[in-house]
């Protein structure tokens, strides 16, 4: 209540133990489960230099998408070392900035990219260390709009097409590129281990073709992020370890198979990292009662800060912050104040009946909510802080209407 009255609503509230907790918990686990193991932070979860600091201290790696989410990583002089790039349409202008800035390695996911990342780098006068992204067609049964291991996506070379061994073949090939080996990224949110084994099993197998027809080394493996998160407590996901246990034994069974030496195993997680550390927080103004149908109870976000119920169907909790002893008396739906229908929050949220002024807290708000904001509606976004030993600091400011009028011209 407190950090609203200073620095208004809707908020978003990071919790920096609970990153460092979750940031430990992936490296334990991973370690614990496979000695030659790293940790590469999704930073298009949730971009921040002050998260990018707090992960370097932590010795999380850092794994980027785009020239902007570069920018943020170069601000808080976040290690080039510890750093990858994906993406399927990186444009020149991306790698030669990242090449520039010394990035550790790229996943290639496209023909063309081959032959411009060859280039860029001959330019620079490097041997770019590099990964070639397969799509291994297995289906983690996520949303359609999230599922990117099947046939049917623009993600990674497709194994089945025979697209895969075709990008090896001229990675191999190109002198200016060093192929480290072979990631996949099966999508998310995974809530089964199966697609992780499954794919691995799969993806091992096409490796050791690939060594035997064309010599390929296999370094580095690999098998993306996609960790499902606890959004609500009747939907919980299985712990850390287990995912960890379950990738390391199948790829240590995909090595024994195929007689290959243990590679360096990199897994980026983006949402089970940071999603629980971050809480929206948002007040409530109109309520609206339909007689016999609902009671529709709106705040002062929504889709401008979290599109994904109305992208995805993806359901919260939500809870009374200034009355929380209270029980909860019926359902609610929180809407959201942007011109369209689809801006609802939460269907039917259980709380005290809401009065307008009350605060509404959606917990695990941290993954893809601020990082997808718009301006929809011209409505600036939100600001975020960072709470530490019962300290709050601002880590990105509201948005004024002059941040939205300053790209426009009469
Ligand atoms: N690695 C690659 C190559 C990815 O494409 C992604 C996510 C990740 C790792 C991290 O996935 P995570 O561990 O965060 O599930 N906006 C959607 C999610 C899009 C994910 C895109 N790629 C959402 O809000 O659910």
């Amino acid at each position: 209540m407190d950090l609203v009255e200073e620095y208004d609503s809707p908020l978003y509230v990071y919790d920096e133990s609970t990153i460092r907790s979750m940031a430990r918990d992936f490296s334990g686990s991973f370690s614990n489960a496979y000695v030659n193991s790293r940790v590469s932070y999704s930073f298009k979860a949730f971009a921040s230099p002050a998260l990018a600091k707090i992960l370097e201290e932590e010795g999380i790696g850092v794994d980027i998408v785009s020239g902007g989410e570069l920018a943020v990583a170069r601000m808080a002089g976040f290690p080039a070392g510890e750093l990858n790039f994906n993406g399927n349409n990186k444009s020149r202008q991306e790698l030669e900035e990242a090449i520039a800035y010394g990035i550790a390695r790229i996943t290639i996911d496209g023909f063309p990219e081959i032959d411009l990342l060859n280039s860029v780098a001959g330019e620079q006068g490097i041997r770019q260390p590099v990964l070639v992204r397969v799509s291994p067609s297995v289906d983690a049964h996520s949303h359609r709009l999230t599922t990117t291991g099947i046939l049917d996506t623009k993600f990674g070379f497709s194994i089945e097409t025979g697209h895969a061994e075709l990008a090896i073949e001229q990675a191999i090939e190109a002198p200016n590129l060093d192929l480290r080996g072979i990631h996949f990224h099966l999508g998310s949110p995974i809530f089964e281990l199966e697609p992780y084994t499954e794919a691995i099993a799969y993806v091992m197998a096409f490796a050791a073709d690939m060594r035997d027809r064309y010599g390929l080394e296999l370094h580095e493996f690999s098998p993306g992020g996609g960790f499902a998160l606890g959004y609500k407590r009747d939907a919980l996901p299985l712990p850390i370890s287990d995912y960890a246990n379950a990738i390391a034994e199948a790829l240590r069974a995909g090595c024994d198979a195929h007689g290959f030496d243990e590679p360096l195993l990199i897994v980026e997680p983006g949402r089970a990292l940071i999603g629980r550390a971050g809480v929206a927080v948002y007040t409530v103004g109109a309520i609206k009662e339909i007689p016999g149908v609902r009671t529709y109870v709106s705040v002062d976000g929504g889709m401008g800060d979290n599109i994904r119920p109305a992208l995805y169907e993806s359901e919260y909790e939500a809870f009374s912050v200034n009355r929380a002893t209270e029980a909860p008396d019926g359902q609610y739906r929180i809407a959201g104040k942007y011109c369209e229908s689809g801006d609802i929050l939460i269907n039917e949220a259980s709380l005290p009946k809401p009065k307008p002024g009350d605060l509404i807290a959606l917990p695990a708000s941290g993954a893809y909510t601020v990082a997808m904001a718009s301006n929809y509606n011209m409505v600036p976004r939100p600001a975020i802080v960072m709470v530490a030993d019962g300290e709050a600091r601002l880590i990105r400011r509201r948005e004024t209407y002059d941040d939205l009028l300053a790209t426009s011209k009469v």
